[in-house]
């Protein structure tokens, strides 16, 4: 299943990250088992190019030490707790590969939207590349959407992996937007809600592109950005949702 067919109108943003450590297994489980369609999840590579998820490139945030991602290799990053910060329920979680969130959606069937964020920009074509050979396989099982705030991580995808689908990622108003996704032949444009005035989603939607908004956690700004034709919002909450819909 390569095409953004199911169409998820909320996307477990991090997983289930209210609930338990932002980016770990437990969160991604958890917003699955509360029938989250889809999680977002954050992909970067480790020092020997290992994919793995984690949001920040320093691990200060999550395992309270100070340490750059791309300075760490996989064997040592296992021993990093990103677990602890959130509750001592979660004593025992390490940084999860890339490959064991898809073999967990695999399990339930769901889908899986993978944000590439590359350590630093000039890292952006080889995290796309190295976290392409994890995804790849799974391509045929489970619905996948990459995007990327990093231009160069969309273009190799789109370069070298036609097949796949792109969403691109704008945190502030690009004029040019539809030039890029036209380039790109992008099938979703992800904004930061903060940035959906009416204006603009009206443009948006007059394109083919689903529009999907991040981070929505407000049931009044979920059902305004439905109101106005936004086809998805990112949230924190797997559960809001059904509290929009009550
Ligand atoms: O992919 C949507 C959202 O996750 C982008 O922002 O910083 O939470 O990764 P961030
Ligand atoms: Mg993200």
């Amino acid at each position: 299943m390569t095409i953004f067919q199911t169409k998820p109108k909320l996307i477990a943003h991090r997983g289930a990250n209210l609930l338990a450590p932002e980016n770990t297994l437990p969160a991604f489980a958890l917003a699955y088992e509360m029938g989250a369609a889809w999680v977002e999840c954050d992909v970067v590579l480790t020092a020997d190019h290992v994919p793995v998820i984690l949001h920040d490139r320093d691990l200060w945030r999550t395992a309270r030490l100070h340490a750059d991602i791309d300075k760490l290799n996989y064997a040592d990053l296992r021993n990093y707790n990103v677990g602890r910060y959130f509750s001592k329920d979660y004593a025992h979680t390490s940084v999860p590969k890339l490959e064991e969130l898809l073999e967990l959606a695999v399990r339930y069937g769901r889908g899986v939207n993978i944000e590439i964020k590359p350590a630093l920009p000039e890292y952006a074509k080889e995290t796309a590349e190295y976290s392409y050979k994890v995804i790849e396989p799974y391509l045929k099982h489970i619905p996948i959407l990459i995007s990327s705030f990093e231009l160069d991580a969309l273009k190799w995808y789109r370069q070298y992996a036609p097949e796949v689908d792109l969403g691109f990622l704008l945190s502030r108003w690009l004029s040019e937007w539809e030039r890029v996704a036209v380039f790109l032949n992008a099938v979703s444009i992800h904004c930061n809600e903060k940035i959906l005035t009416q204006k603009r989603l009206s443009l948006l939607k007059q394109s083919k592109y689903s529009v999907l908004a991040y981070t929505v956690n407000s049931v009044a700004r979920a059902e305004e950005l439905f109101s106005s034709g936004v086809d998805g919002i990112f949230s924190d909450d797997p559960l809001l949702l059904s509290r929009v819909a009550s």
